[in-house]
């Protein structure tokens, strides 16, 4: 059997540390979420980062808008929220109702509150990054996520194959560049991929986020590789698996996130992280 990789008790840790570090500069980290419409998955993303909040001792504040708010409207209650000093993070949950055109929402999301780091200026700091930047450069969330639980399990990625399934803007895409910053030879794999087992069996390391249950068995995989699920899937039957079949590769892989309890929690531990970061940034703390 692999090792369980367990995120869940690793960003328990986390916030227990975020929450010692603030405590010590003297500072309280605020976000504010901002969640337009009813999406039942939405409030519970929700409703798990104020709990993350609380345990954190960070000020947090919920905006709960109307399905119906326009995107006029919503660029308003974004611009009043930006003036707001004790507020460091801001983060718009997505997706937002079919109305609203995403993207320009994201640009509206100050750079320096971008506790998501979703701005396209931020996300393009990942692609220059290079030694000597601050070390308050925030990153997304999931594939920091994912850097942190490899880094805290002591499994090098520096001149690892790392194959990373799916190339959205969230996750597969800052992903590659996260990794190529730490040296590893990154391959990003996606719907047109031809043979997506022939290139998986390469990879020393495999990231998958492309929300498609059970996709990856135990042939695509090389043996004693280190697998990260980020696919959360609801099946039929109501239960949640990831992208990877866990039953069928658990004995074959050396280390594995278990879905639910994997990268989950340390999304919302790094928003945390983020939000910290940037309220040190805003102190001047660097
Ligand atoms: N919807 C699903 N995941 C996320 C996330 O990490 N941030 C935001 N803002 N919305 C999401």
């Amino acid at each position: 059997m692999a090792l369980l990789i367990d995120g869940k008790k690793i960003a328990q840790d986390m916030v227990g540390e975020i929450k010692a570090e603030s405590e010590k500069l003297g500072i309280k980290p605020g976000l504010v979420v901002i969640l337009v419409g009813e999406d039942p998955a939405s409030a519970v993303y929700v409703r798990n980062k104020e709990k993350d909040c609380e345990k954190a001792g960070f000020y947090h504040k919920t905006y709960r808008l109307a399905a119906s708010t326009t995107q006029d409207e919503l660029l308003l209650v974004i611009k009043d929220i930006e003036k707001d000093c004790n507020v460091h993070g801001l983060i718009v949950q997505l997706p937002l109702p079919k109305h609203i055109n995403e993207e320009i929402i994201i640009n509206a999301i100050p750079e320096n509150k971008d506790a998501d780091c979703f701005n396209p200026s931020n996300v393009g700091r990942l692609m220059t990054k290079k030694k000597g930047d601050s070390p308050l450069l925030i990153a997304p969330c999931t594939p920091a996520g994912i850097v942190e639980l490899l880094d805290r399990y002591n499994i090098s990625i520096a001149g690892k194959n790392v194959a990373i399934v799916g190339r959205s803007n969230i996750v597969g895409k800052p992903m590659a560049l996260m990794m190529l910053n730490r040296d590893a030879t990154v391959t990003i794999c996606h719907s047109k991929t031809k043979n997506l087992g022939e290139v998986l069996k390469q990879a020393d390391i495999v990231i998958t986020a492309v929300g498609v249950a059970k996709l990856i068995k135990k042939e695509m995989l090389k043996d004693n590789c280190v697998v990260i699920d980020v696919g959360m899937n609801r099946l039929k039957t109501g239960e949640l698996v990831g992208d990877v079949d866990f039953e069928d590769v658990k004995c074959k892989v050396y280390a594995i996130t278990p879905v639910p309890g994997g990268v989950g929690p340390m999304t919302r531990a790094m928003l945390l992280k983020n939000t910290l970061m940037m309220a040190k940034r805003q102190k001047g703390c660097e």
